[in-house]
């Protein structure tokens, strides 16, 4: 495997080199550029799939009632409100907590907003942190997941580092994330949508073609299925397996802890 770009001082955002000091600056201006329009831009461009594809993650995830989870880089929440339905339903008499953590706050900000008004409110946290530096104790959650988050993340490893860490043992870690097509015939037509439908949907409903043509590109340079499965035992995850979806657009990695 290659070495990390940030360790020499250099990363990607989307196709363009940059110091890795800056990503995470870069990244938080496109976060807080679409956070208004997040939820609407999600349903545009993937006319709703990305609804089934959580709906799948979370599913399938090892949860149960009663349980305490992180979710990172959680946004606007959609995989907060699915898995809360799955620690414990409202004002059923269960210590299962949901903590939403996100570094950017204008993301946190709408998803707060966006629960609140759907009257999911008890056994949620906010935490606004950088997911290479997780502010809590080893081993305090049954499920980690991090869903089209990891991607954004300046130190991927960290970031996985973090996720092993805060585990507890026995507990599961998910990453649901864009990856790499595996059927030949639609990579042209999938390309045709990411570089020349996406900017321009951004642009029409977000006024903001730059952000949509960075997800295209970011979308590009994550590592592919196997190189994220090793990342993932890298970080000290084991029985790391993936599971493509919709022709391997996007990639459920589950691993654990042991
Ligand atoms: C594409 S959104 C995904 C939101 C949500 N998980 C979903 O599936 O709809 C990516 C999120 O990652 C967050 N993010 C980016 N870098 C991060 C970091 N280093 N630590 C924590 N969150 C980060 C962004 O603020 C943004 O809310």
């Amino acid at each position: 495997m290659s070495e990390s770009p940030y360790k020499s001082g250099t990363t990607h955002f989307g196709f363009k080199d940059v110091a890795a000091k800056d990503k995470q600056k870069l990244v938080g201006e496109v976060f807080s550029s679409v956070a208004g329009n997040y939820d609407l831009m999600n349903d545009l461009m993937s006319l709703g799939v990305h609804r089934v594809w959580k709906r799948y993650f979370v599913g399938t995830a090892q949860v149960k009632r009663g349980d305490r989870v992180l979710d990172l880089a959680g946004g606007t929440g959609d995989i907060a409100a699915l898995l809360k339905d799955r620690v414990g339903p409202e004002g059923a008499d269960s210590d299962g907590r949901v903590v939403l953590g996100d570094i950017n706050a204008g993301m946190l900000s709408v998803g707060r907003d966006r629960m609140t008004n759907r009257g999911l409110v008890a056994g949620l946290d906010y935490v606004q942190c950088n997911a290479e530096a997780l502010p809590f104790p080893d081993n305090s959650f049954d499920l980690v997941t991090i869903a089209f988050g990891l991607r954004n993340v300046t130190d991927k490893d960290a970031g996985l580092r973090e996720m092993f860490r805060v585990l507890k043992v026995g507990g599961q870690a998910r990453v649901l994330e864009f990856s790499e097509v595996t059927v030949d015939w639609f990579k042209p037509v999938y390309d045709f949508h990411s570089f020349k439908i996406l900017p321009r949907l951004g642009q029409l409903f977000a006024k903001d073609a730059g952000s949509y043509q960075y997800l295209a590109e970011s979308i590009r340079k994550h590592p592919p299925q196997e190189e994220l499965k090793t990342m993932m035992q890298e970080a000290g995850f084991e029985r790391c397996s993936y599971k493509n979806l919709s022709a391997g657009i996007v990639a459920v990695h589950t691993g654990y802890k042991v």
